[in-house]
């Protein structure tokens, strides 16, 4: 391992290193985790473990979260893994190899009892006992209801109303499956709703509810993921939406939505992988909403 770097842990308190994240994540996957300073901030939870040539400068990382799930019902106290790079000058060094253990170490130590993470890699992961999880979307056709059509707004995370309105909802949600879903968790949605512009999110004031969700081109409605204190049924979502949608796809299990759609396997461009939650007492089929994806 190079002598000159410098190993940092839980850094986020230092903006010149966070700088240096950003920077790192922006070069290897082109994004701008530093969307996250007018959102709120980084997951307070996060526990960042990377390697600094210097002050501001990153050039390896990977990051610990707290992720609570609901799974089966059941509140699992998992931690979220993600963030995890090398500049390409240092890779095949190992660096990689020591970041991980010390962040499994990390949770292991702080009493986490199952770790989740998406990736393209799923080798680099297995060898730590992550498991690959079959992803499911669910298809079927729009539901109908008979309350009256109520008003959808659309939202604009820029306008700072809109994005206290969303962070309120999010601290108040429920969970938007009973058999998987993460349990509390904001940083992530809004994250995810600034980086893809073809997300919308609407606020139905009849519902008290933010729906997050596509339109895809062949006119199916693609429901994300739902911030709510209480999960409304799909028709009355999709009729307060009042979408003109041919079919519609739930990128979650739509345990609570009183509607059946057909599962289909989900091809995203990551793995969902699970460790320490033994996987034959894993509700099927899930998915994990993608505004929860980190
Ligand atoms: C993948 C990446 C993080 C590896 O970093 P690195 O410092 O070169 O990795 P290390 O030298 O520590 O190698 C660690 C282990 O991973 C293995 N490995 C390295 N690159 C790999 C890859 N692309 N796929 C599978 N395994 C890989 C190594 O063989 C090594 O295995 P070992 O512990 O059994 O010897 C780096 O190539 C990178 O930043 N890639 C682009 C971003 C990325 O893919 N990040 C991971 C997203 S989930």
């Amino acid at each position: 391992m190079p002598g000159t770097l410098t190993f940092r842990q839980d850094y986020f308190g230092d903006p010149v290193a966070f700088r240096g994240l950003v920077a790192l994540l922006q070069d290897i996957f082109g994004i701008d985790i530093g969307l996250q300073n007018r959102l709120g901030g980084p997951d307070p939870s996060s526990m960042p473990f990377g390697y600094f040539d210097d002050p501001d400068r990153c050039v390896a990382n990977f990051s610990a979260f707290s992720m609570p799930l609901v799974i089966g019902g059941r509140t699992v106290k998992a931690a979220g893994y993600q963030s995890g790079a090398v500049r390409p000058d240092f890779r095949g060094q190992g660096l990689y190899r020591d970041l991980m253990r010390r962040a499994f170490s990390w949770a292991d130590a702080a009493g986490f009892e199952a770790g989740i993470l998406l990736t393209d890699k799923p080798d680099l992961y297995a060898r730590y006992g992550f498991h690959v999880v079959p992803q499911f979307q669910f298809c079927g056709k729009v539901p109908t209801s008979d309350i009256a059509r109520t008003d959808a707004r659309e939202l604009d995370l820029t306008r700072p109303e809109d994005l206290a309105l969303v962070q309120r909802i999010l601290c108040e949600r429920q969970p938007v499956s009973n058999l998987f879903a993460v349990a509390r968790q904001s940083e992530m949605f809004l994250l995810n709703a600034c980086f893809d512009p073809g997300i919308r999110l609407s606020f139905l004031p009849a519902l008290n509810a933010v729906i997050a969700w596509k339109m895809t081109d062949d006119n199916t409605l693609q429901l994300l993921d739902i911030g709510a204190r209480h999960i409304p049924p799909l028709a009355e979502i999709t009729t307060a939406l009042g979408l003109p949608a041919k079919e519609v796809a739930v990128l979650f299990p739509p345990d609570r939505l009183n509607w059946k759609g057909e599962p289909q396997i989900y091809e995203g461009s990551c793995a969902l992988m699970i460790k320490g939650f033994e996987l034959s007492t894993l509700p099927r089929p899930v998915m994990l909403s993608p505004m929860a994806e980190f």
